[in-house]
Order: C-alpha cells, then sequence, then structure tokens
C-alpha cells in the first residue's frame, strides 16, 4: 500500500476515535472513579490479565492504540515507563490529562503504521484492545515497524477479547466502529506473528462475563531465535 493512502487511512481511523474517545469509550472500557461497580467487566479483566502476565512486561513498555491509557495506568503504577501511542488526538489529550504527573509517561500522537521514535528502544510492545483495528493488509506493516523498535529478546504482547460482545444497535456500531467490529481468535493472532518471525510464548485467557461468555487473551511473543 502506498503511504498516501495509509495517511487517507490514519486520518479516517482518527476521525472515528476522536468522537468516541469524546463520547463514551471510559464509560464501557475504564476505570469509573468513585464507582463500586464499573460499567462493564472489561477495566477489571485488564487488570487481572496485567497480574497475570507481570512478569512478562519489560521496564520499557510502547502501547499502541493506547486509547485512554486504561491498562497503561495500571502499568506506570506498576513501574514501568510507558510510551502512549494513538492516532486519535482526543486519546492523547485524554491520557496525558490522566497521567502526566508520572514521570515515566510519555505521549505520542501518530500512526502506529509510521511511528518513529528516534534513539529509542523498547522492551514490550502491547496493543490492548487495539491490534483487531489493523486491516489485513496493514498488519505485516505494522509487525515490521515493531521489530524496529524491540530490543533484542523484547516482547510484544497482545491483550484482545474473543469473540465480541456488541451491544450497541448495528447501525449505532457501523457508526462508531466503522467496519472494525470483527475480533481476531488468539489462533489467528499467533499465525500472523508467526507469519512475521515471532513465536507464541504463553497465553493467558481472562473471563470478562459469562452471558454470553466472551474472554480476554493475553498472549506474548518473541522474536524466533532471539537468543
Ligand atoms: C479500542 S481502542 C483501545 C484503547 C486502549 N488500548 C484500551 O485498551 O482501552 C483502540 C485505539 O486504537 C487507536 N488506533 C487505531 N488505529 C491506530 C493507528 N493506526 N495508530 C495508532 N493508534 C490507532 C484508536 O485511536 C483507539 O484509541
Amino acid at each position: 500500500m502506498r503511504s498516501q493512502d495509509m495517511d487517507r487511512r490514519a486520518r479516517a481511523v482518527e476521525k472515528v476515535w476522536d468522537k468516541e474517545m469524546l463520547e463514551s469509550y471510559d464509560k464501557h472500557m475504564g476505570k469509573v472513579e468513585g464507582k463500586e461497580q464499573p460499567e462493564t467487566l472489561h477495566y477489571v479483566a485488564q487488570e487481572k490479565m496485567f497480574h497475570a502476565l507481570k512478569e512478562k512486561f519489560g521496564r520499557n513498555v510502547v502501547s499502541i492504540g493506547s486509547g485512554p491509557g486504561n491498562l497503561d495506568g495500571v502499568l506506570l503504577d506498576n513501574d514501568r515507563l510507558v510510551t502512549m501511542v494513538d492516532v486519535s488526538k482526543i486519546a492523547v489529550l485524554k491520557a496525558y490529562e490522566k497521567f502526566n504527573k508520572y514521570d515515566g509517561a510519555t505521549f505520542s500522537h501518530q500512526d502506529a503504521l509510521t511511528m518513529r521514535f528516534p534513539g529509542e528502544i523498547f522492551d514490550t510492545i502491547l496493543f490492548c484492545n487495539a491490534f483487531y483495528y489493523f486491516e489485513a493488509d496493514e498488519r505485516d506493516a505494522l509487525i515490521q515497524n515493531c521489530k524496529n523498535l524491540l530490543n533484542t529478546g523484547g516482547k510484544v504482547i497482545v491483550i484482545e477479547e474473543f469473540p465480541f460482545k456488541i451491544t450497541m444497535e448495528k447501525k449505532e456500531a457501523d457508526a462508531v466502529l466503522g467496519v472494525h467490529y470483527n475480533d481476531i481468535s488468539p489462533d489467528k493472532i499467533a499465525a500472523i506473528f508467526s507469519q512475521n518471525g515471532f513465536v507464541l510464548e504463553t497465553r493467558e485467557k481472562i473471563v470478562i462475563d459469562k452471558t454470553p461468555e466472551h474472554d480476554l487473551y493475553g498472549s506474548v511473543f518473541e522474536l524466533a531465535g532471539a537468543y
């Protein structure tokens, strides 16, 4: 794909997510301050996933499609340095408002397909509820770009729910998610990374809820032959 096309797509994606971040994302996916019971159990599942994979997260993490930084806040609280990258300016602003008090937080408004961090290298690349957003013809370029950012022995962690439970009306989902409410199974994610030179090291499953059951999967990949 030519980079001009990518730019056009990234701008369209940004528009969708700017709107979503302003309107309702935190209500569904975030930690709701002052509320005992969150509206959904996504955030709780993400916290549990962090604890299940705690040892796998290196110190210097880049979080791709970080949104308002839900899991990134958990990482910052657990002594990680986190660079939050998002194509939505509103998402980056929201993350900044929440986390600029942390010395270890960095905010970056970039398209993950073309992102650059001159002179920096990371131990862990995280996709949390974000990998599904990249289309089939973008994934190889995305993973190649990730390889360029990783330390020897570094890992990619993909946290993604499966199957999706879309509670919105179809019309609303079309408006909010565009074509992107196609979930990707953890086996398919492993196959995509394997085609791009990674091996699956570990996979964890956390149940989000049971009506009907949908789960959060955390897959840890490392580069084949990295050691
Ligand atoms: C479902 S949200 C996930 C947010 C957060 N990681 C979480 O778990 O709550 C997906 C995010 O990916 C971002 N995104 C989509 N395409 C992107 C791209 N090409 N580059 C960077 N961010 C992108 C969107 O702007 C959105 O904030």
